[in-house]
């Protein structure tokens, strides 16, 4: 699908998108058609139950006195609403109600709306980006898909005056949509196809965009110490990998790195203390978070941001074999410090702890983030409207929650706090890495405190997020990539040179 922006002149051919406002008013080109057609959106408007509010569509076929073959009204709320957001929904909106209609090109008008805090060209700007985003798919693997149910839109061409400014203005959120794309595709794969070894091969590729890319594998990780991501996949016939991506896009090329860090188990299993079968194929997405982190540094690079960054994913596959780990196991982190592994379904935690302390040992960052589809129980407390927040300092989780707000990428801030420490006591080592099922997420992100110095930290519990089973405004079912735009937008607005 090829997006475009051009001056504003009536379509004669395609479907054509308009916006209404709230309370039924015209936006300049629904008023112009209304016009040209002898007033057909005031009638139809007045036979439906369509007011403009957001979200709402109607759409008519064939409409007399114009060529279009499809004229779709869409509500854009009340004017002093209609933001980034709102205006990525109207994209995203029209494209998932014309991408399959039959229509090749599609014009989505775009006028300047009084009362909103949005400029036209950055409204335009917004609405590709949402068209964009709305229209993925992941579908290399259908053959036999028939073609009328397959996308018929090539081309979105987004109407308005301000067309150069506009383009300018995308082109910087395009970067951002190429590496939630990536993030997308790597979690839509199966886990016959990526593995830890495949997985790593992707994030080399960020080479083209001039990411420092670097892998370890198992001999190299175990002269490290690091016995709690070793022990994780040491049931697997996958070698289990750690990578290491560097965007240095500050000018100073000394500047202190933000890291982030990423779970990547490409299966999860659950080990010996194995998973019942029914959902166990969602367990493939068990590396969202190591794919947030790759297509992150794809988006900061595209885009040629002015920070030094570090992404660091610790990729296993976690599985049952006559050489996995057993429950009861003790294993010695990097850190030093003993783990009593009581049930080895609780592995992220695992790979995590070793992951983070590598991360401050050698980068020594500004922040450190982590992402993990970490704990059933996040699902439980937020369903998968918000991601677990998890912060050893306010400033920086009122960064992150600012930033998800920003984006439509929510955040809701957990307690971490000491009483829930003690649940991870353990008899014979420096911890277990379950602390039973009360306050699960919690008891987790206390475990990867433990593994955390003097750094300003958070950990973004993503279990809930990570794939949605339905569609949203820009995003289709399937893998969401929640945190690409968010943590791009955490970069942008506090850590990069202006
Ligand atoms: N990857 C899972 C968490 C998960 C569960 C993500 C469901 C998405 C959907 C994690 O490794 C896990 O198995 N966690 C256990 C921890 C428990 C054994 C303490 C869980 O949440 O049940
Ligand atoms: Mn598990
Ligand atoms: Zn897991």
């Amino acid at each position: 699908m090829k997006i475009s922006f051009a001056k504003a002149a009536l379509p004669t051919e395609g479907a054509l998108a308009v916006g209404i406002l709230e309370g039924r008013v015209l936006t300049a080109t629904a008023g112009q058609i209304d016009h040209k057609t002898g007033g057909l959106i005031a009638r139809a408007l007045a036979a439906s139950r369509f007011e403009g509010k957001k979200d709402q569509t109607l759409l008519l076929l064939a409409p007399a006195g114009l060529t279009v073959q499809r004229l779709l009204l869409i509500g854009l709320g009340k004017p002093d609403s209609v933001d980034g957001l709102a205006a990525e929904a109207y994209g995203g909106t029209a494209v998932a109600q014309l991408q399959a209609a039959g229509d090749q090109l599609l014009t989505i008008a775009v006028d300047p709306i009084g009362g909103s805090p949005l400029a036209p060209a950055e409204f335009a700007a917004h609405a590709a980006a949402g068209a964009r985003l709305r229209s993925y798919r992941f579908d290399k693997y259908r053959t036999k898909e028939k073609k009328e149910d397959k996308p018929s839109l090539k081309k979105v061409v987004l109407s308005l005056d301000e067309s150069g400014e506009a383009k300018r203005r995308f082109a910087r959120l395009d970067g951002i949509i190429d590496g939630v794309f990536m993030t997308r595709d790597l979690a839509s794969e199966p886990a016959n196809v990526i593995f830890p070894t495949s997985l790593a091969e992707q994030a080399k590729t960020l080479a083209e965009q001039g990411v420092d890319v670097e892998v370890l594998g198992e001999k190299q990780m175990r002269k490290l110490g690091m016995g709690a991501l070793l022990g994780v996949g040491q049931g697997s016939a996958r070698e289990s990998q750690l990578v290491v991506m560097r965007w240095m896009g500050a000018e100073d090329q000394d500047a202190v790195p933000v890291a982030f860090v990423g779970k990547g188990v490409t299966f999860d299993s659950g080990g010996i203390s194995i998973k019942p079968a029914g959902g166990m194929e969602d367990m493939k997405w068990d590396m969202g978070g190591s794919a947030v982190v790759i297509g992150l540094m794809k988006a900061l690079a595209l885009r040629n941001a002015k920070v030094n960054a570090v992404g660091i994913i610790g990729l296993v596959e976690n599985m049952p074999s006559g050489t996995a780990q057993r429950p009861g196991d003790v294993v010695t982190t990097m850190s030093g410090q003993t783990v009593e592994v009581i049930n080895t379904d609780a592995e992220g935690r695992l790979v995590l702890a070793d992951a983070m302390w590598y991360t401050q040992d050698r980068f020594k960052p500004q922040v450190m983030i982590d992402l993990a589809t970490l704990t059933g129980a996040i699902i439980i407390s937020l369903g998968d409207h918000y991601a677990g927040l998890f912060c050893n300092d306010d400033g920086l989780a009122d960064k992150l929650v600012a930033a998800g707000k920003g984006v439509g990428e929510l955040l809701w801030r957990m307690p971490i706090d000491d009483p829930y420490d003690k649940q991870l006591k353990s008899d014979i080592a420096d911890m277990k890495n379950v602390g039973g099922r009360e306050g699960g997420s919690i008891t987790a992100a206390m475990f990867l405190k433990r593994f955390v110095k003097d750094t300003k930290w958070a950990h973004l519990d993503i279990a809930g997020v990570t794939w949605a089973k339905k569609d949203g405004a820009v995003t289709p079912k399937g893998a969401t990539a929640f945190g690409v735009r968010l943590l791009d937008r955490l970069v942008a607005d506090n850590y990069e040179q202006k």
